[in-house]
């Protein structure tokens, strides 16, 4: 694997491997990589010939007193992960490749960027589109591949896509989760023993909403409850919102058919959390 740093090394490779008509899979990473990171590099490594992989902790998708200084970073413990992990070329921009002095041009998304972490963070998706647009420009990659982990980002991902014609294919891989069910993530790092405890019941509760699904409920109303319910046995969790919309534009949901996902966000001390299920429902 090689390491690099500079848009014109970049190029230098994808290039390269375009004259050898090798097809490029991309995974854009924050780095604190995890399991679930390199499911994504091996789902890219199935769907093209070369694997680039990106970390960059992006400055412009934290809001103002959210965890942008003490996001974890690890680059020697990452690279060796997406060494072993199949990944061709790791590219480690710094802060001013990616925003040279002077940058001022962002990607403002209507929906589905506007409801749920677009309201809680807000700016957040601004700075997840800008960022994504700017690394997809650089890479040209043939297929990118991002985790169901944060579903409304792949919403506004295949969105942003769609809407400025970017010539990619975006795959998504399902969640990978720790043995209890919770959501493997670089932020799970900040929680206490006692909070990591606690933090199982966001599986429970998507779990229990999705039994309750399959065994026939079709109202969202019930499903909110559901989850609500589950979640409020657990002191440490205040609940941002747990939800029920539908997959492509991330507004609510009525009857509960066809794409739907289940998304949930919590505040487990100072650590913020988010999580879903996807479904299919008759
Ligand atoms: P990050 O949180 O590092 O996640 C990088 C990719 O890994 C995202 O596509 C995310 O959905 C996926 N991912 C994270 N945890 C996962 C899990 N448990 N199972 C499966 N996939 C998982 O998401 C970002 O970074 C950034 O917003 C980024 C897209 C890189 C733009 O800055």
């Amino acid at each position: 694997m090689e390491t690099i740093r500079s848009p014109d090394e970049l190029r230098y490779w994808v290039e390269s491997w375009r004259l050898e008509n090798r097809s490029v899979g991309f995974v854009p990473t924050m780095g604190a990589l995890h399991a679930g990171h390199l499911a994504l590099v091996r789902h890219a490594s199935q769907l093209a010939d070369r694997v680039v992989a990106s970390i960059f902790v992006n400055p412009t998708q934290f809001g103002a007193g959210e965890d942008f200084e003490r996001y974890p970073r690890d680059e020697e413990r990452d690279s060796e992960l997406l060494q072993e992990g199949g990944c061709h070329l790791l590219f480690l921009p710094e802060p001013s490749t990616i925003y040279p002095q002077g940058h001022s041009t962002f990607v403002e998304m209507g929906p589905p960027a506007e409801r749920l972490e677009g309201e809680f963070r807000p700016g957040h998706f601004r700075g997840v589109a800008t960022v994504v647009t700017l690394l997809l420009n650089l890479v040209r990659p043939d297929h990118a591949v991002f985790g169901q982990k944060d579903a409304q980002q792949l919403a506004v991902v295949r969105r942003l896509v769609r809407d400025l014609h970017l010539p990619v294919e975006i795959a998504s891989h399902p969640t990978v989760r720790e043995p209890d069910g919770l959501a493997m993530s670089s932020r799970n790092a900040y929680l206490s023993a006692e909070e990591r405890t606690a933090a199982s019941a966001i599986y429970r509760a998507l779990s229990s909403a999705r039994e309750h699904i399959e065994q026939g409920e079709h109202s969202a109303t019930e499903i909110r409850r559901v989850l609500r319910e589950v979640l409020e046995r657990e002191p440490l969790i205040d609940i941002e919102y747990a939800e029920v919309v539908e997959a492509d534009s991330f507004e609510p949901a009525g009857v509960i058919r066809g794409s739907i996902v289940m998304p949930v966000a919590v505040q487990i001390g100072t650590t913020r959390l988010i999580d879903n299920i996807p479904m299919e429902v008759d």
